[in-house]
């Protein structure tokens, strides 16, 4: 899950590490009030979007009086950068700023390890500095058994082009975020600018955090962090219910066993799609030992999708096997009751694959049909989507 920057700052302050006050509106109305309760001076108006390049598009703006940091919000407010609507604004203190760095710590997944970054020419997007000046961005790999230790931050500041006594008030900081990164498991922790006040104090004032989201058993507390409005209500209610569900743009629902046989799904969809002009309109994994509630539930959230306009179910028995299926698809018809208005293609195959297809078969629903080999049931389903 990536976080906005007002909830990377929450964290960041959780960690000690040094941010300045803030606080974030939903309403432009809030603004002068919530920017009077800021320290005096001047003030930083910021657009929260889950996107980078937000200072180019127009989302952050100074502000030297209350009144001024509620006209920037409401020009902020409501804002669409780069696809992504305005709904949140945080206004915060400004830094005097002397100079600004650029740290991160990411997961590096094909080489088995985190990657340290840090520059001296932070502010400006990395992806420009790394194409541009490679040379200016320090690359470390870490070991993850080993973790961001105090040698590793001073190994990587001095590679940077940081010394002495400038590196040593750096490296403090860099532990703390360190700490957000494993404490928080984290999969990116990046600060840009990393900034130095004229009187030497490092400040974070910008941050953008993902967490692992196979990691969210650990932390209860993170489930605060899910935006609501954000998220797509069916994603949300899919989750609730456990299920491993994407939303797509297209009409042919898809429900499947496991993830391998649920993507090889969308791709035979896809295919047979292209004659009838349709699409896979979700990712939908119902898990190897699906009962009939869970596939009640999966078919729920499908046919609440008003896009859907027909449903493959493409099941491979196995410790779950296809009798147990079919009957879970018949007790989900019947759960769902009138809820179940569109076609259903289904198609099985594996453990009890014929008294699975005799269960179907016996209980005769209008709206189910049984295809015996996955391009036949993917071509149906495409034609009834039509
Ligand atoms: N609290 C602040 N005080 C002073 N200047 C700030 C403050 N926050 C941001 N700035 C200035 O605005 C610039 C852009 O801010 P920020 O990095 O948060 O947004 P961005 O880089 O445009 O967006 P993104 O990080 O999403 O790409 C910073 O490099 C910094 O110069
Ligand atoms: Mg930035």
């Amino acid at each position: 899950m990536d976080l906005f920057e007002y909830q990377a700052r929450e964290l960041f302050a959780k960690h000690q590490v040094p941010v300045l006050p803030a606080v974030v509106v939903t309403e432009p109305e809030q603004a002068l009030e919530a920017a009077a309760s800021l320290p005096q001076g001047l003030l930083v108006v910021k657009a929260q979007v889950k996107t980078g390049g937000r200072g180019k598009a127009g989302g952050v703006k100074l502000a030297h009086s209350p009144q001024e940091a509620l006209e920037h919000t409401r020009a902020i407010h409501g804002m669409d950068i780069k696809g992504h609507k305005v709904h949140r604004v945080m206004i915060a203190a400004a830094a005097d700023i002397a100079e600004e760095y650029y740290f991160s710590l990411l997961l590096d997944r094909s080489n088995r390890q985190y990657l340290a970054m840090c520059s001296r020419e932070g502010g400006m997007e990395i992806e420009t500095l790394a194409a541009q000046r490679p040379e200016a961005l320090a690359k470390l790999g870490i070991d993850p058994l080993e973790g961001f230790t105090e040698q590793k931050a001073a190994e990587l500041l001095a590679a940077a082009g940081f010394s002495g006594e400038e590196a040593e008030a750096i490296v403090p900081v860099l532990l703390r975020l360190g700490e957000v990164f494993e404490a928080e498991d984290a999969t990116l922790v990046e600060v840009n600018p990393l900034v130095k006040t004229p009187s030497g104090e490092i400040i974070a004032l910008d941050g953008k955090v993902t967490l692992d989201d196979n990691a969210a058993f650990r932390h209860p507390e993170h489930a605060e962090l899910v935006v609501k409005e954000d998220a797509d209500p069916l994603e949300l209610r899919a989750k609730e219910a456990g299920l491993n569900y994407v939303r797509l743009e297209g009409e042919v629902g898809i429900i499947g066993n496991g993830a391998g046989l649920v993507m090889s799904t969308l791709d035979v969809v896809a295919y047979a799609g292209q004659e009838h002009g349709v699409r896979p309109a979700n990712f939908l994994d119902i898990g190897g030992g699906a009962s009939a509630e869970v596939m009640a539930a999966g078919l729920e959230i499908i046919l609440g999708d008003p896009q859907v306009r027909s449903v493959f179910v493409n099941v491979f028995g196995g410790i779950t096997a296809c009798d147990a299926v079919a009957q879970g698809i018949v007790r989900a018809l019947e759960l769902l009751g009138e809820a179940a208005t569109k076609p259903l293609v289904v198609r099985l195959d594996g453990n009890n694959v014929e008294a699975g297809r005799a269960i179907l078969a016996q209980a005769n629903h209008p709206l189910v049909s049984v295809v015996e080999t996955m391009d036949g049931a993917a071509a149906l389903a495409a034609a009834k989507a039509k």
